[in-house]
């Protein structure tokens, strides 16, 4: 077993802005060997989420950073090869903190222990998108946190994301009454409308989101999915209707490179004179309750309810070029990358 070649994604250095390349070295190493409670993974996917820009910084924000020399985490599936956990058995597909590597050590405890996953006729890779972080936090979010009800407007930011399209088609099922994302472009908005299903699309590239928000709801807007944060935020705390709720979900207009040290909304005051609720989601605070979640949301995508996209880029070597597209455009959907198929 020691023998075989792993090869592995390190950090070299600690990026400064955007992640690029050479922030990450290629170098091979010994198939690591498990201890009792470990399990051995043979890594096939790796999910991106912007979360992993904030534990390259300093102080990992909400995790342990990822140390210089240390190999990158990910949200990844696998395949096990060696168990030493009860519950967990070769060949099983599991779905957790994995890392840029071809075998990793897992282990079952932690914010999101590695989930077994079931036999299913769908794509394995789903597991990391639909089923994954994005549409379990979409789920949480709309479901619980804004509680959507029918009669609703809805507004959702980075709307062509793994977690916003998926948010958009929820807030439809539970009968919103109009849906409008923000996505970056005319072709994402269109994609937006066309493909996911929202009623509306504005253009934070080159609309001016305050007035297409007067006129797409006059009448103020009852619940927002923040994925952006900053400017945008404040422009959609003026639009909120008395009694909304606004959920934080994520702040990319920040780019994660330090994500705690951005201020807040600087018309915070409008929570107060709207009387609005502002609140956070972070999944790891559902993990108990993800079957439960997933069970949903398989249940319609089976109904044709919701649809589901994904970009998969095939091959090992695309691993440290894909994490700054996050911020800089990327397609639809989930990005994965997919490093090996399961045996
Ligand atoms: N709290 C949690 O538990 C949790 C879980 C999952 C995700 N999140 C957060 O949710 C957010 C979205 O993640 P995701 O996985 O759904 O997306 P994703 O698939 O990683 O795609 C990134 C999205 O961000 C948008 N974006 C990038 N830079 C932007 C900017 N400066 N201004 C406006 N939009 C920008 C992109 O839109 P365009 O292509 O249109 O520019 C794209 O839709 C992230 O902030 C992430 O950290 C949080």
């Amino acid at each position: 077993m020691t023998t075989m070649t792993n090869r592995q994604w390190l950090l070299s250095r600690r990026p400064e802005g955007a992640v690029k390349p050479d922030d990450f070295r290629l170098e091979g190493g010994p198939v690591p060997v498990p201890d009792d409670g470990d399990v051995l993974v043979r890594t096939l996917y790796f999910g991106y989420d912007a979360s992993q820009r904030i534990w390259l910084t300093e102080n990992g924000g909400y995790m342990k950073p990822i140390g210089i020399g240390e190999p990158m985490r990910c949200m990844g599936i696998g395949q096990v090869v060696e168990s030493r956990l009860p519950g967990y058995a070769p060949g099983d597909l599991v779905e957790g903190f994995l890392a840029w590597q071809d075998y990793v050590i897992a282990r079952a405890d932690g914010p999101m222990p590695l989930r077994k996953l079931p036999n299913s006729s769908y794509p394995v890779s789903w597991n990391l998108g639909i089923f994954g972080v994005g549409g379990l936090t979409a789920y949480f979010g709309v479901v619980e946190g804004l509680k959507v009800r029918a009669g609703d407007t809805v507004v959702i930011s980075a709307a062509t994301g793994a977690t916003g399209y998926v948010a958009g088609a929820i807030a439809k099922i539970l009968g919103a009454k109009k849906v409008i994302g923000i996505a970056g472009g005319p072709e994402k908005c269109r994609w937006v409308i066309e493909k996911a299903g929202f009623d509306a699309c504005i253009d934070y590239k080159s609309d001016d989101i305050g007035a297409r928000l007067q006129e797409l709801a006059p009448e103020g807007v009852n619940a927002y999915f923040d994925n952006v944060g900053g400017p945008m935020l404040e422009t959609l705390l003026y639009a909120m209707a008395p009694l909304g709720r606004v959920l934080i979900c994520g702040a990319m207009s920040t780019g994660y490179t330090d994500a705690f040290k951005d201020p807040g909304p600087k018309n915070y005051m409008l929570i107060c004179t709207k009387q609005l609720t502002m609140q956070g989601i972070l999944l790891f605070f559902h993990a108990d309750r993800i079957p439960q979640g997933a069970q949903q949301l398989g249940q319609w995508v089976a109904e044709g309810k919701l649809p589901v996209f994904e970009h998969v880029v095939d091959g090992f070597e695309h691993a440290p070029a894909l994490l700054p597209t996050l911020f800089s455009g990327k397609e639809p959907g989930k990005l994965l990358l997919k490093v090996a198929d399961p045996q």
